[in-house]
Parts: structure tokens; C-alpha cells; sequence
């Protein structure tokens, strides 16, 4: 389970962009951040894998508070959750069988990662997971010469690799086509299931958010404006969380 309780970000000297942001993710699920644009989604994945250093609360991963790691602790939490981007973020001249086992990179030597020294178990298994996302006849194409919505899946089965507790996807499908989306969402929620991975999602497509989620958080001028099952979403809710920032009226947020 991911708690973050009270987490507070602050850019620069007075741009408060997360204010006292609580909510949960649970295994099993897949949640959404939702919410306008500028809200803070990015910045809540960031600290969550402490790309960005938070000013004050916790981020709890089961028991460990991923704030107070030390940093090889961290680099041990970080190997445990998997990372999904807008851009893929593959690299373009290898394979996607070579990609997916970049995944194992975390925990690997220096000297055995970086010469690309990988077992008979470990390519079995990135072949396995290319599989799962349905590119197993793609597995030595290179990544450049797959559409949008396979270098995704290739980055999903990258994120696999790792063994991850939790999948955190920055706006996974706001590059894709409406089919390779429907493609990409049907993964991360059976994996969800399957895998019983704690999937957190930004989201600022609402339609999907609500045909694919299980749970949704949705933030407003970087504090929680609802948090709770995707179908406890109505009109009402979405217009408090989309509202104009001025238009603040009482924040119903869900604490828990
Ligand atoms: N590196 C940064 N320095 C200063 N302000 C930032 C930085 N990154 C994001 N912000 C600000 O923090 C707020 C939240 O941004 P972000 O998390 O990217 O929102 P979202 O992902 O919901 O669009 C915005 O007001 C944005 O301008
Ligand atoms: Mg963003």
C-alpha cells in the first residue's frame, strides 16, 4: 500500500505547489490523478520517487518512509517501482527485447550493467513479459521501428523487469491513438489484478480515468479535492475538481 500523508512542496521561496496532499493507492488497484493542468500530478509522481526532495510529510511504501531513506535505501525503493512516461523514454537504437532488460539495470553490478551482461533467465523472462503485452514477434525489432502504442508496451514491460511493488505512469497515453490507448489502459488494469501491483496513473483525460480506474484522486491548486472509488465520480465532482482556482468553495476532501 502507498500512503503519502501531509505532503507539502514548495518551489522556490513562495510558490506552494502541493499543499497537505493525503491520499492512498492500494495493491490490486489502479488509481488516477486527475486534474487541471498545473494542478501538481507531476509534481505528487516526482516526490513520490523523490526525483524531486518534498519539504515535509511521509510517503509510506508498505512500511518504509521513501522521504527518510538513506541513499542507498533509496536506490533499493526506487528499484521497486517502475517508472511510465509520456515519451517512452526507451533508447531508440536497441531492441525492444534490449530495452525491456534494461529493466534489470537496477540490480545489477555497475560493471555487469554496463556491459550489457544479462543471463539466459533474465532474456527468458524479458520475452515472457513482452509476451504478457502482446509483442512477443517484436521482441528484435528495434524500438524506433514500433508505433507509439508498442514503445509503450515496451515500456511496460520494461517496468515489469524491476519486479515492481508500484507502476507510476505520467500521462502514459496522452501521446497515443484512441486504440492504442484502450490497448495500453487494458494492460496496466489486468497487470494491476494480476500482478496485485500498486498502479498510479496522471491522467488528464477524465473519460479514460473513469473507464479504467478503480480509485481516483483529484487535485486542485495542489491540494486534494476528492478522493474515492471512480464510481463515487459524478458531475458535481468533477466540476469541484476542475473548478477555476478562484471559484474555491468548500474543499470536500476525503481523508484517509
Ligand atoms: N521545477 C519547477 N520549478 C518551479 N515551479 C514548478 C516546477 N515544476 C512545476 N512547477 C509548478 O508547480 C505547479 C504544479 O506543476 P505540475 O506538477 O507539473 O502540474 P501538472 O502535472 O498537474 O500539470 C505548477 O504551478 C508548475 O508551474
Ligand atoms: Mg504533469
Amino acid at each position: 500500500m502507498l500512503k503519502v500523508i501531509q505532503l507539502d512542496k514548495t518551489y522556490g521561496s513562495n510558490k506552494h505547489s502541493l499543499k497537505a496532499v493525503n491520499f492512498t493507492a492500494k495493491p490490486g488497484e489502479v488509481t488516477a490523478i486527475i486534474g487541471p493542468s498545473g494542478a501538481g500530478k507531476t509534481t505528487i509522481l516526482r516526490s513520490i520517487n523523490q526525483l524531486i526532495r518534498d519539504d515535509s510529510g511521509q510517503i509510506l511504501l508498505d512500511d518504509t518512509d521513501i522521504r527518510q531513506a538513506n541513499k542507498a535505501e533509496l536506490r533499493k525503493v526506487r528499484h521497486h517501482i517502475g517508472m511510465i512516461f509520456q515519451n517512452y523514454n526507451l533508447i531508440s537504437p536497441l531492441t525492444a527485447l534490449e530495452n525491456v532488460l534494461h529493466g534489470r539495470l537496477g540490480a545489477k553490478s555497475t560493471v555487469a550493467g554496463m556491459l550489457g551482461l544479462y543471463s539466459s533467465a533474465e532474456k527468458q523472462e524479458a520475452l515472457q513479459l513482452l509476451d504478457e503485452v502482446g509483442l512477443k514477434e517484436y521482441a528484435y525489432q528495434r524500438c524506433d521501428q514500433l508505433s507509439g502504442g508498442q514503445q509503450q508496451r515496451v515500456g511496460i514491460a520494461r517496468a515489469l523487469m524491476q519486479h515492481p511493488k508500484m507502476i507510476l505512469c505520467d500521462e502514459p497515453i496522452a501521446s497515443l491513438d484512441p486504440k492504442s490507448t484502450t490497448i495500453v489502459m487494458d494492460i496496466l488494469r489486468r497487470l494491476a489484478k494480476e500482478k496485485q501491483l500498486i498502479i498510479l496513473i496522471n491522467l488528464h483525460q477524465v473519460d479514460i480515468a473513469m473507464a479504467y480506474t478503480d480509485h481516483i484522486v483529484g487535485i486542485n491548486s495542489g491540494a486534494i479535492a476528492f478522493e474515492g472509488a471512480t464510481n463515487e465520480v459524478d458531475d458535481a465532482v468533477l466540476q469541484h475538481i476542475y473548478r477555476q482556482p478562484d471559484q474555491s468553495t468548500t474543499v470536500a476532501a476525503n481523508e484517509n
